[in-house]
């Protein structure tokens, strides 16, 4: 049996896990050969290979990043990108493919496995945590730890000169990341893309924290949107995902405090440094655990499903669940940490 690994979409700490878990558990045990595609879809797409055996994976479980490479490549949007790809799988003599990542890689796979019969299992990934068939998403943790580092050292910054000191985090559509740091580095505000916000409450807030002599630290999501103003932070183009592209809401939000308030603002993009470095321990165990678990399903001719964590289990659930609802911040939740606003 030969395998093919891929992994697309925007990288995220654990993807290395994944792969080595799924290479050791298949040669060792198996006996199966692999076949890395380099730059997700765009691998099988033009058959652009790399080895992928023990030694390529040897070392790799504590690096960030991917060693075969990714793209947002879709084959559905290519000419003859689904007959490209077979032709290709059956040159290489490749029997089955592992695809790692998520909404639109996975929605590519799902496609593949239940229009065209390719033989196809998926391993959730984002940072987002936004996908609703499984509990996490490894790289999420990472993301939210050095977003929290983040918040702590903002603290000490922003009360050194009573600011306030504005984290615009990841996730454009669910507020994971923010909800989870924010809580645990103490925020004062957190902002989230579910619900829209006013900017004179989050005024309000801030006021407030300033009376009791403290800066206040206010984290907001990339996707955070407020209630009166959201044409301002829309800048008209849309993104690869075909979403509107917002022009930072951070700093859009740092001048509007500083105006009503009269309070100094000053933004932190965290942008792309939650999603570098060397994964967390968790994100390093739930990787390895979907690598075991992903090549268990090629040995079982489980196609077209999807690996998933339940509780503690990990499951397989059919591709076509990966993308068929976003999982967003519950309004409860949101309630319950907004205790610790203003
Ligand atoms: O899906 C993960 C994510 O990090 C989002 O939070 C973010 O909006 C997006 O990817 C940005 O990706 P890129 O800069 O690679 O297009």
């Amino acid at each position: 049996m030969r395998v093919g690994v891929l992994t697309g979409g925007g990288d995220c700490p654990g993807l290395n896990a994944v792969i080595r878990g799924i290479v050791r558990k298949g040669m060792q045990e198996y006996g199966y050969d692999f076949v890395g595609f380099r730059d997700g879809w765009r691998g099988p797409l033009e058959g652009d290979t790399v080895r992928l055996d023990i030694p390529a994976v040897r070392g790799i479980l504590p690096r960030g990043g991917t060693i075969l490479g990714s793209s947002r490549t879709n084959p559905l949007k290519q000419e003859n990108g689904i007959r490209r790809i077979r032709e290709n799988l059956s040159k290489l003599e490749v029997d089955a493919l592992i695809a790692i990542g998520g909404e639109d890689t996975l929605g590519v796979a799902a496609r593949l496995a239940d229009v065209y019969g390719v033989h196809v299992v998926g391993v959730p990934k984002t940072i987002d945590n936004d996908l609703s068939a499984t509990d996490y998403t490894f790289g999420f943790d990472t993301a939210v730890n050095i977003a929290t580092e983040a918040i702590d050292r903002l603290h000490t910054t922003a009360e050194s000169h009573m600011r306030v000191l504005v984290v615009e985090v990841m996730g454009r559509h669910a507020g994971w990341i923010a909800i989870h740091s924010g809580l645990a580095g103490g925020a004062n505000v957190i902002l989230i893309p579910e619900q829209r916000f006013d900017v004179d409450q989050v005024c309000a807030w801030v006021t407030s924290r300033f009376k009791a002599s403290y800066a206040p630290i206010v984290v907001v999501a990339e996707g955070a949107m407020p209630k009166d103003g959201d044409m301002v932070l829309k800048d008209g183009s849309l993104d690869s995902f075909g979403h509107v592209r917002l022009s930072g809401v951070g700093e859009w939000l740092a001048k509007e405090i500083e105006r009503r308030t009269g309070k100094e603002a000053r933004t932190t993009v965290l942008g792309h440094v939650q999603r570098g470095g060397t994964p967390s321990a968790f994100d390093r165990w739930l990787a390895t655990r979907f690598g075991l678990h992903a090549i268990e399903a090629v040995r079982d001719g489980d196609f077209g499903t999807m690996v998933a964590l339940r509780g503690t289990d990990i499951v397989r659930v059919p591709l076509s669940a990966a993308t068929a609802r976003l999982k967003t911040v519950d309004p409860k939740l949101y309630e319950e940490v907004g205790v610790f606003f203003g």
